[in-house]
């Protein structure tokens, strides 16, 4: 394994034991950025950030990755290095190999739920987390070589993963990698649309619409087939057999709302 890995992920996503450990195993030096940021300020992210602002510390973090980017080794980095332009170009144009370490939101929080020291995750509500998850998961995707599914892996096993990315079976593990972050993200989205469907059936219930408005899935179904009608992998017989899924779940869901 030759030059530097960076990686990138969510707050809770196992970044730093991971990185600890990947060091060790490869026998190259690791850095922690944040760690880093409190050797370099002489104070904690936490009172650093009470003092001066999040945007403050964002600049100083930018300082921080500059300078310990000379160096090759593990690095691992703030969960909000991504949001800053600047920082994804730094990252983007170094020659270190970045890997997302990715998480579900639920298994981070729960990872998390006795954390003092992570101030954004005192201040920020539920609603103001998820949106930095929202922001944060597509930039991570993009800038990262290679991404890695953490949920309920042990920091051994991934570990392990991240040694066989540079390995010469790398493509195919790299690949299933990234089919299971695609199946995360479909349920996840899946998840998100039953949640949409609740509140349709909360305004159906004020209105008195019925349950089923057959007229509007099916114009759905025909549009989607309109717009993969060039894409060889999508079938319209994919498309309905999609539909009927998603359809038949918020069904069941909105009929139980119902009673
Ligand atoms: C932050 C994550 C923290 C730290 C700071 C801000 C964030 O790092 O950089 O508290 O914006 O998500 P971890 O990802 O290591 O928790």
């Amino acid at each position: 394994m030759t030059n530097t890995i960076i990686l990138i992920g969510f707050m809770g996503a196992g970044k730093t034991t991971v990185g600890q450990q990947l060091a060790k195993e490869t026998k190259q030096q690791f850095l922690d950025l944040d760690d880093e940021f409190v050797k370099e300020t002489g104070t904690s992210i936490k009172s650093f950030m009470a003092d001066n602002g999040e945007k403050a510390f964002r600049t100083m973090e930018t300082k921080v990755l500059e300078d310990r980017l000379q160096n090759s080794g593990v690095i691992s980095t703030g969960g909000g290095i991504v949001e800053s332009d600047i920082n994804r170009e730094i990252i983007a144009k170094s020659d270190a190999t970045v890997i997302f370490l990715q998480a579900d939101l639920a298994t981070v929080i729960s990872r998390l739920a006795t954390d003092t020291e992570r101030p954004l995750l005192r201040q920020l509500s539920m609603k103001q987390l998820m949106d930095r998850w929202a922001l944060r998961e597509p930039l991570y995707s993009s800038l990262a070589d290679s991404t890695i599914q953490t949920n309920g892996k042990r920091p051994e096993k991934i570990v392990q993963e991240v040694i066989k990315l540079f390995s010469p079976d790398n493509a195919l593990v790299s690949l299933r990698s990234e089919i299971d972050s695609l199946d995360h993200q479909i349920v996840n989205l899946i998840s998100e649309r039953l949640t949409v469907v609740k509140e349709i059936a909360d305004v159906k219930k004020d209105t008195g619409l019925s349950v089923v408005q057959h007229g509007r899935m099916d114009q759905m179904r025909s549009e989607l087939k309109k717009e993969f009608r060039d894409d060889e992998n999508v079938s319209d017989r994919l498309i309905d057999e999609i539909v009927d899924l998603l359809t038949s779940t918020s069904i069941n869901h909105e009929n139980k709302m119902f009673g």
